[in-house]
């Protein structure tokens, strides 16, 4: 069946290496080679290695490494993939057929509806209510997730609130998971990634259909090595296994040795850190910025990620508004409509400071114009 256009995706691959202030990302501004030999990564070592094949589903010792971080798991729980999203296409590609129901809750990082929907499956959403601190709205949770539902995705932290689910959400989802039969995939890709609060607790262990999917490239901040990870039950692990033969095979060599170093619980907290120092000095200069923005924005900051989810006045288009932005000010915004959510913008904050601090001049500048014609601006420009 045919894929329809992953949005946001595209838009980024698009543009992002084109115009002069990239300010769509979501994690933080990504360690160099240099900073993981300094963790113990032996690259004159890995000089010598032969670049051949490595193991198709991680190496042993990377899936070792992996699965000390969930509690109970083995090497046979885990699944290496080209970074989590290729973890999340796996989990798709294995479980899902043609009929099936898929729940997921918006506004969300939009890959699954994408991939479900290309296999044949129906997407049903439930939404993420701003005033509750963007917990689900409960009704259209238990109206989405019934015994017909296959797979649930969700992130968490998410991806573009920054929110976190309160332990009680957490319990309520992986009960309602139990009770229909449904997979509860996990996305936790941000979890590390908090600014001002104590680690977000993992899914996993939570319910007999608990699946997880993260990667390297958001609370670590190392993208560019592209390792990501799912974890499941066996069956479900060697299924995305399966899938992955014909895909890409394996994630690369150096790639897998890189991840060993940065998964050992010492360097992990060490990518943490650092995510977290850079998250909480940007966040006041958004912060800032915000609050002069004369009530033409409005937020509930996030409490995890390098992400700003921001509200607009009026009823421009989002899609408009970021293709103003980066017209005319050489500036890549996020959309709220490639989020799931229209009336909002998603602004990066993972970057340097002047990076962040002209990014932001540079969407205020256009917004203030935008506005200055029209207090509502009901007109797109
Ligand atoms: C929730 C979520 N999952 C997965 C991804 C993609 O992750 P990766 O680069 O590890 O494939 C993103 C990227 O923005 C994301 O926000």
């Amino acid at each position: 069946m045919a894929i329809e256009l992953f949005e946001m995706e595209r838009m980024q691959s698009t543009w992002e290496n084109v115009v002069d202030y990239d300010m769509s990302e979501s994690g933080v501004r990504p360690l160099t080679l240099r900073e993981l030999v300094e963790m113990g990564f032996d690259l004159d070592t890995f000089l010598d290695v032969p670049l051949g094949y490595s193991q198709s589903n991680g190496t042993i010792e990377l899936r070792q490494r992996i699965a000390v971080h969930y509690p109970g798991s083995t090497v046979d729980h885990i699944e290496v993939t080209n970074g989590t999203s290729e973890a999340n296409y796996m989990v798709a590609l294995s479980q899902l057929r043609p009929g099936d129901d898929v729940a997921m809750e918006v506004p969300n990082y939009m890959q699954m509806p994408g991939v479900a929907r290309s296999l044949g499956a129906n997407v049903r959403m439930f939404r993420l209510r701003q005033e509750t601190g963007w917990e689900p709205d409960w009704d259209e949770f238990e109206r989405a997730v019934t015994p017909r539902t296959k797979l649930l995705y969700l992130s968490n932290p998410n991806n573009p609130t920054g929110a976190v689910l309160s332990d009680e959400a957490m319990r309520r989802i992986a009960t309602r998971c139990d009770e229909t039969g449904t997979w509860l995939l996990s996305d936790e890709v941000y979890l590390g990634a908090e600014i001002d609060r104590p680690r977000t607790p993992s899914f996993w262990g939570m319910g007999e259909r608990v699946l997880v999917t993260s990667g390297l490239s958001k609370a670590y901040g190392i993208p560019g090595v592209r390792i990501g990870w799912l974890v499941g039950p066996p069956e479900l692990a060697a299924a995305g296994w399966t899938q992955h033969d014909y895909i890409t095979i394996g994630p690369n060599k150096m790639s897998d040795q890189i991840a060993r170093v940065a998964v050992e619980p010492v360097n992990r907290e060490r990518c943490y850190a650092r995510t977290r120092e850079i998250l909480r000095h940007n966040l006041p200069i958004a912060r800032t910025w915000v609050a002069g923005m004369g009530g033409v924005l409005t937020w509930r900051e996030p409490l995890a990620g390098a992400i700003a989810l921001l509200q607009y006045r009026g009823d421009v288009p989002s899609l408009d508004l970021a293709e103003r932005v980066r017209i005319n000010q050489g500036t890549l915004i996020v959309p709220g409509s490639h989020v799931g959510l229209e009336g909002y913008v998603r602004v990066w904050l993972g970057g340097r400071e002047d990076f962040l601090r002209e990014g932001l001049r540079r969407i205020g500048a256009e917004l203030s114009q935008l506005y200055a014609g029209s207090p509502s601006a009901s007109v797109p420009g």
